[in-house]
């Protein structure tokens, strides 16, 4: 599910004779890839792809943001002790930095999305600093925004004595592309784009250009595609890449419950049933469209089924995109995203202008 290169792979594809130990690192790879990815095929299971709960950090890390105004845009961030990096994220469309915290008194405006969350959650347990920017418009804009939020990132890293620390970015969506065009602007040590192929046709990729991991759900066949052009292109030039698929999986009473802050079982079990029997999902859980196309909305309210606070509406409608994993965040590959910038950490180090 997973496939990586890098410039001392290139035997792999000239039919040249592999080296053992290569062969073997390439198995046990693609052994622990295959363990993390294709529980999302398999019906009967939800251990596995689905193992982190929206409290499963309780003990370890707590999100406690700092907010801050800065050139018209909201930047959040958390440091966590020892910080080994620093990660920027970069929001889909109608998404905001806002999106990755929970409310609370030092962030009333946070919002803290089942995936966003996680993905802090994640971050910190890892010791990586997060630093978000609200992009100024619904989506990111790729001219005057990157030198704005180039400049934020600088700022702020400079600002908590971080410089020496490597810089990373996930983005999603628009986030991604922006992200993509971005490491031509900015040293990140390496990226991560979600469900985005990035904008490799009209930026011009260095040598230097950071090694790139594209986490990207195939169902969005076109997409795929795309993908799979810029993984051309990145081969071409001799740049560092990898790939995680991100499959559909299937829906459990208890899904919302166990992903969602504020959602108990009783109504994570209810809205499992309506939405079977709606046909909002088939015999085995799986959902049959996207999240944003069914009217699972209307028939809560149908049900009357009153959810303990109507905001939460957005957190539901997030994991049945996911569920159905054609375009959404995901935190579900965090253990394989993180493993990514780790292993590219020495890289190279934030250079200041
Ligand atoms: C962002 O704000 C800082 C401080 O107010 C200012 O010095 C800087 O020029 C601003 N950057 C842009 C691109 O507007």
């Amino acid at each position: 599910m997973l496939r990586q290169r890098n410039t001392s792979s290139m035997v792999w594809s000239s039919g040249q004779r592999v080296p053992v130990t290569v062969t073997f690192l390439i198995l046990v790879f693609v052994a622990v890839v295959l363990l993390f990815c294709h529980n999302g095929e398999i019906p009967s299971s939800s251990t596995g792809v689905i193992e982190q709960k929206w409290n499963s950090f309780e003990s370890s890390v707590q999100l406690d943001p700092t907010v801050e105004f800065r050139n018209r845009t909201d930047v959040i961030w958390q440091v966590p002790d020892s910080p080994k990096a620093v990660l920027f994220l970069a929001h889909g469309c109608n998404g905001r930095a806002a999106n990755f915290w929970d409310r609370s008194t030092k962030c009333p405006q946070c919002v803290g999305l089942p995936e966003e969350r996680l993905i802090v959650l994640h971050a910190l347990a890892r010791k990586f600093a997060v630093v978000a920017v609200s992009s100024a418009g619904r989506c990111w804009s790729f001219g005057k925004e990157r030198l704005l939020v180039g400049g934020i990132i600088k700022w702020w890293v400079k600002k908590q004595n971080l410089e020496k620390l490597p810089l990373v970015a996930l983005g999603a969506s628009s986030g991604g592309y922006f992200v993509s065009v971005l490491a031509t602007d900015l040293k990140f040590s390496s990226i991560a784009i979600m469900i985005a192929e990035g904008m490799f046709d009209q930026i011009d990729i260095t040598k230097d250009y950071p090694p790139t991991l594209f986490v990207h759900m195939p169902k969005d066949k076109a997409r795929k595609q795309r993908i799979d052009d810029n993984l051309k292109v990145l081969r071409e030039k001799g740049i560092s890449f990898a790939e995680i698929k991100c499959l559909e999986f299937p829906l459990l009473p208890n899904l919302l419950a166990d992903r969602i802050p504020g959602l108990d079982q009783t109504i994570s079990a209810q809205l499992f049933h309506l939405f079977r029997d709606k046909g909002f999902i088939d015999k085995n859980g799986y959902m049959r469209n996207d999240g944003r196309a069914l009217r699972w909305k209307e028939a809560l309210r149908e049900r009357e089924i009153v959810l303990p606070d109507k905001r939460l509406s957005n957190h539901i409608q997030e994991e049945l995109n996911l569920a159905f994993a054609y375009h959404e965040m995901t935190s579900l590959h965090s253990g394989q995203i993180f493993d990514w910038f780790e292993s590219h950490l020495s890289r190279s180090r934030i250079t200041l202008i």
